[in-house]
């Protein structure tokens, strides 16, 4: 599959997750995981659609910076995201899952910069 394809599927999955999180929230009343829904619909949803979209619309090369930019996207996604669900829903220490929704936080900035690289490198 291409990388576009990956970001467009994967993100489209984050985007029914997160929903089905908003649709427990609203039932229950329990707003607790806002945070959580907000990054699942924001981070793994509309910034995998972005990237898809940039890969296709600007025909971004498939060089190894944009592999290791879809990885750490999606990893760094999945672990900010289980981290978020974790310290608001009271599950372990909350000094320790702090530190993984940071290195979460990271991966996603560090796709965002390879992001920026191929764009400033793509064909005008
Ligand atoms: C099935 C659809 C959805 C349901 C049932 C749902 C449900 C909810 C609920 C219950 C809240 C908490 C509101 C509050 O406590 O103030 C919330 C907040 C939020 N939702 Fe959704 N949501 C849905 C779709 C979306 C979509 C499509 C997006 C964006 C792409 C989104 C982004 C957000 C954000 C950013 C917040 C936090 C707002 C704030 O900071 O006050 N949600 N949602
Ligand atoms: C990349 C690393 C990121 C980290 C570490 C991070 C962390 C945080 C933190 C700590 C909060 C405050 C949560 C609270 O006080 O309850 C927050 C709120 C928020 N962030 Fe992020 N964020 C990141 C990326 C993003 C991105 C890329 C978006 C949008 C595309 C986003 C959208 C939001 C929104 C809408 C809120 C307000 C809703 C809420 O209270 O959770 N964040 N973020």
């Amino acid at each position: 599959m291409k990388l576009y394809k990956i970001h467009l599927v994967l993100g489209l999955v984050w985007l029914l997750i997160g929903m089905t999180l908003g649709q427990i929230m609203g039932e229950s009343g329990d707003h607790g995981q806002l945070p959580t829904h907000a990054h699942i619909m924001l981070v793994g949803g509309v910034l995998s659609l972005a990237w898809g979209l940039l890969y296709r619309v600007l025909d971004l090369p498939a060089r190894l910076i944009a592999g290791v930019q879809t990885l750490a996207h999606h990893l760094g996604s999945v672990c900010m995201v289980v981290a978020l669900y974790m310290l608001f829903g009271g599950i372990g220490e909350p000094a320790s899952v702090s530190v993984f929704i940071g290195l979460g936080g990271v991966g996603v900035m560090l796709s965002t910069l390879l992001i920026l690289l191929l764009v400033i490198l793509a064909k005008d």
